[in-house]
């Protein structure tokens, strides 16, 4: 048990740990999708430059903040100054606003994975039952879905519980090389589908018509954020276990390659394979539970055994980022016990804010996507309204404030003085100048006001 704070054990844990975080259900259910819908190769390139404007640049200042005072995200803005720890308040309510819906999906994931081995071994409960039904007997089941919530929730704690090291450091090390596997398996299959080719032909073709520049930059840039787990504390934390002698700028740019090269193998496993059906994709719950459901059923044997690999490699996907998720909210507690002068005592943190998470999350999970007829929140389903707290309004909001805070008022000479400690080099400083103070701010206002709006035209 830990009761200082952690530390990784090396650089590649960490970058499993960082990369494990961003590749989750939204690279999933998110990305090919969205790619699909917003003019194939144009979004890839739109997302590719606010990669490169914004993300390295957000990700690179969490990164040195976290490394450069030791701390979580409200402690680290504490020590620039206490007006600006609300920052940091923003991140930690953010990690747990989307932990308390990300659990519930998680906890249809792992629903779906025992549905396959049972179905693997003679259980016939798929037989006859179209995907759209399956689904809404899922969801609509209460018991079901909070036992599955708790479930996902409880195995994120045993994780989070082991430290930062033994826990979230060796779970990712052997999750993410198995996601990699479990992911290539898939793909295999479904490129060489028949018919699998407009799946692909889906996710990278342009139709002019279609493409509205502007939507286009909303939805990279929400993607974006959400899938690089930025501007929430989660790489100022993470960071903050990190040695001395590491290179953050590498790690900013090998952190979002890997994670696109994630999403669009995600894309390959998923989209030929619901084309090669004649099925039409989605986004969000309905693509991963009714969509694959449904292509994964109609392939026979083959077809269970593929989706019980499918559905393990999502778990995989799912808890390698819900365990980042709660440990930017535990780490604010241990962090704040240390300061104290008292023990971090993490069992006795993760045991309590899981606990929260599991009572906030039980509205996502008895709202059934919306469909419950229970009380809606701006009017918005109980998922959408989590999801446009953090993903709409604070981690969008906190980018804004995060590039002003560094470009404007400490100065890029903060980060650099931790960036460039043991030897290492500020590889494209001057971009780095450009982007903190003018581009990154324009470009993630223009994200937040727009994809605010966004969740009231649905
Ligand atoms: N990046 C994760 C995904 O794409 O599913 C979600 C996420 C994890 C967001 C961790 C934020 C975070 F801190």
């Amino acid at each position: 048990m830990e009761n200082k704070r952690g530390q990784w054990g090396s650089n590649l844990g960490f970058l499993m740990a960082a990369i494990g975080s961003a590749v989750g259900l939204g690279n999933l259910w998110g990305f090919p999708y969205k790619m699909g819908a917003n003019g194939g190769f144009a979004f890839l390139l739109i997302y590719l430059m606010l990669v490169a404007f914004c993300g390295i640049i957000i990700m690179s200042i969490e990164m040195s903040l976290g490394r450069k005072t030791g701390k979580s995200p409200v402690l680290a803005f504490a020590q620039i100054g206490k007006q600006y720890k609300f920052i940091g308040w923003m991140g930690v309510l953010s990690a747990f606003v989307i932990l308390s819906f990300y659990s519930t999906i998680g906890g249809y994931v792992i629903k779906y994975m025992v549905d396959f081995i049972l179905n693997i071994f003679g259980n016939n409960s798929f037989k006859g039952v179209g995907g759209a039904e399956y689904f809404a007997s899922v969801f609509s089941n209460p018991v079901t879905s909070i036992t599955y919530h708790i479930l996902f929730m409880v195995i994120t704690i045993g994780i989070v519980m082991g430290g930062v090291n033994k826990g979230i450091e060796n779970f990712n090390k052997i999750a993410m090389p198995s996601l990699l596997v479990m992911l290539l398996v898939v793909i295999v299959r479904s490129v060489t589908l028949p018919g699998s080719v407009d799946g692909i032909k889906f996710m990278f073709s342009f139709s002019g018509a279609e493409f509205n520049f502007f939507k286009a930059v909303r939805a990279a840039g929400g993607q974006m954020l959400f899938s690089l787990s930025l501007g929430m504390g989660c790489l100022i934390t993470y960071g903050s276990y990190l040695s001395k002698k590491e290179n953050i700028v590498k790690n900013a740019f090998i952190i979002p390659i890997a994670d696109t090269v994630f999403a669009l193998m995600a894309g390959f496993a998923i989209l030929p394979a619901v084309f090669a059906k004649g099925l039409d994709p989605a986004s969000g719950p309905s693509l991963l539970f009714q969509t694959l459901h449904e292509v994964f059923n109609s392939m026979g044997y083959i077809g269970l055994i593929l989706g019980f690999i499918f559905y393990m490699l999502a778990l995989f996907a799912a808890l390698t980022s819900s365990v980042s998720l709660l440990e930017v909210a535990c780490a604010h507690f241990i962090d704040t016990r240390l300061e104290m002068g008292k023990s971090g005592n993490r069992r006795m943190v993760t045991a309590i804010v899981g606990t929260a998470v599991i009572i906030f999350g039980i509205p996502v999970a008895l709202d059934a996507l919306g469909s419950s007829g229970m009380y809606q929140p701006l009017g918005l389903c109980w998922l959408d309204f989590y999801d446009f707290l953090s993903e709409g309004i604070m981690m969008p909001l906190a980018a804004v404030f995060m590039s002003l805070l560094m470009g404007w008022k400490i100065g890029l000479g903060y980060m650099e003085n931790e960036i460039t400690l043991e030897g290492n080099k500020f590889i494209g400083k001057s971009f780095f100048a450009i982007c903190i103070k003018y581009i990154t701010p324009l470009l993630m206002s223009f994200v937040l006001i727009s994809l605010a709006l966004s969740f009231f035209n649905r």
